[in-house]
């Protein structure tokens, strides 16, 4: 999830659609007690809504808040921060990152918008600015975010990030902090059980910013990487699966954030494959400006939590984390990563419904569908599938088909229920969007 930025967010921004109908005071939504006017820009729902400050990261015996605990514990010294209400400005989430104005992150389609002023934050970095201002010089935050997303076994619209930032003098003195903490971070890892397939520090393709003195930006860079490759062996070491003895693979990868030159990637080859963990770099000057602290340099990285946790853990489904069941909850262990073990996999039970859009209108995005459901019948839909879509070549109307395969993860679903719950989600689909069933 970490690179969603980067990869991902290729699609173009549509149409805005107000879900204002959905509250029972049409014109405010209220978020942790503060009511916000709501605008043609609104696109949050009641189900996203309810999902703020359930703050799963913070239960110690939560996978998540178990890993964030590890994590924390490895940066002993790093002031941990939790607890920012999630709400924050396009300023704070893209414009004070240098996300460009036509940056696809920015669309209704995918970030969650509660008036054109306010957004729920679409990841951590979202508060880099306001604390670099407050002078944090090594530090973490954790926090819920947002995206608009397909419905499957690894997509929610509410996950978990983790950012963390060191910043270091950018003269000499900073120099020399430095080279003695990469001096202890590579004696270290050269007595650990770990291979790195490095990147140079700086390209032509993955440059040192202008405003940088390259060597310095060199010095940054290392101690990022051996930070991270420290990192990856706390949380991945022992638990590989490639057998007693056997090293550790964490791979490079040159990568592309707005908000950071040079950026990069960090996969770990974890029980035979290839797992993207995290996005990091060096932060560009302007955020470290924009906060008033410019005679310094910072490294900057953001990881997800639920990716982490579902193969650490190896739990199947993003939903279970969000399970109050306690054949879930009783599994787990303050300070211990352990397997789950699956209690039952109910029989999923498939419907679909086709329909004709309306003609001339602008058309309904797979994130509008799925928010659609979400709001109808909750982490009932284990996944939705576009499985047709076509436009008819003398009338020119859209047609679009999706199949939702409904699946409760903690009892069997009737087929009886699963009509009942399917028709309400057609009837939503017919109210909201005024489309044709076929
Ligand atoms: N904010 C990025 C995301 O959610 C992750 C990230 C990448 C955070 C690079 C950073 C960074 O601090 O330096 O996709």
């Amino acid at each position: 999830m970490t690179v969603a930025f980067a990869l991902r967010r290729s699609r173009t921004l549509l149409r805005t659609t107000s879900y204002s109908r959905c509250y029972s005071t049409p014109s405010t939504v209220s978020i942790l007690g503060k009511k916000y006017p709501i605008d043609s820009t609104t696109n949050v729902t009641a189900a996203i809504v309810d999902k703020v400050g359930r703050n799963l990261y913070m239960d110690p015996s939560h996978p998540l808040g178990i890993l964030h605990s590890l994590i924390s514990s490895h940066f002993h010294d790093f002031n941990s921060m939790t607890g920012l209400p999630p709400v924050v400005t396009p300023a704070q989430n893209f414009d004070d990152l240098g996300f460009p104005p036509d940056h696809p992150g920015r669309a209704v389609t995918d970030s969650y918008y509660i008036n054109r002023d306010h957004l729920l934050r679409t990841h951590t970095s979202a508060h880099e600015v306001e604390t670099f201002a407050r002078g944090e010089r090594k530090w973490l935050l954790s926090a819920d975010v947002y995206r608009r997303d397909e419905i499957d076994a690894s997509h929610y619209p509410v996950f978990h990030q983790m950012e963390g930032a060191r910043v270091f003098a950018a003269g000499t003195a900073g120099r020399a902090e430095l080279e003695a903490d990469n001096a202890r971070l590579a004696a270290h890892l050269a007595r650990s059980p770990i291979v790195i397939e490095d990147v140079p520090h700086l390209s032509p393709t993955n440059p040192a910013q202008p405003a940088h003195d390259p060597a310095h930006a060199a010095l940054v860079a290392q101690n990022l990487k051996l930070s991270l490759n420290a990192l990856m062996l706390t949380l991945f070491g022992d638990r590989a699966g490639a057998g007693e003895g056997v090293p550790l693979r964490v791979r490079w990868i040159e990568a592309y954030f707005p908000f950071t030159s040079p950026s990069y990637e960090v996969e770990v080859f974890f029980r035979g494959k290839w797992l993207e963990i995290l996005g990091c770099g060096v932060v560009q000057q302007q955020t470290l400006d924009r906060a008033n602290v410019p005679d310094n340099v910072s490294w900057a990285f953001g990881l997800g939590l639920e990716r982490i946790a579902m193969i650490l853990f190896s739990i199947p489904d993003i939903r279970l984390f969000w399970s109050q069941d306690p054949r879930f909850t009783s599994q787990f262990t303050a300070g211990q990563i352990t397997t789950f073990k699956p209690y039952s996999k109910y029989p999923a039970c498939y419907k679909d419904v086709s329909f004709w859009l309306e003609q001339n209108s602008a058309g309904l995005h797979d994130n509008d569908f799925c928010d659609l459901v979400r709001d109808t019948v909750g982490d009932l839909a284990e996944d939705v599938v576009l499985i047709d879509s076509f436009t008819h070549p003398k009338t020119n109307k859209s047609s679009k088909c999706y199949r939702v395969n409904y699946c409760s993860m903690d009892r069997s679903l009737s087929n009886d229920e699963v009509n009942a719950i399917h028709a309400r989600v057609v009837t939503s689909l017919v109210e909201k969007f005024g489309v044709e069933i076929r």
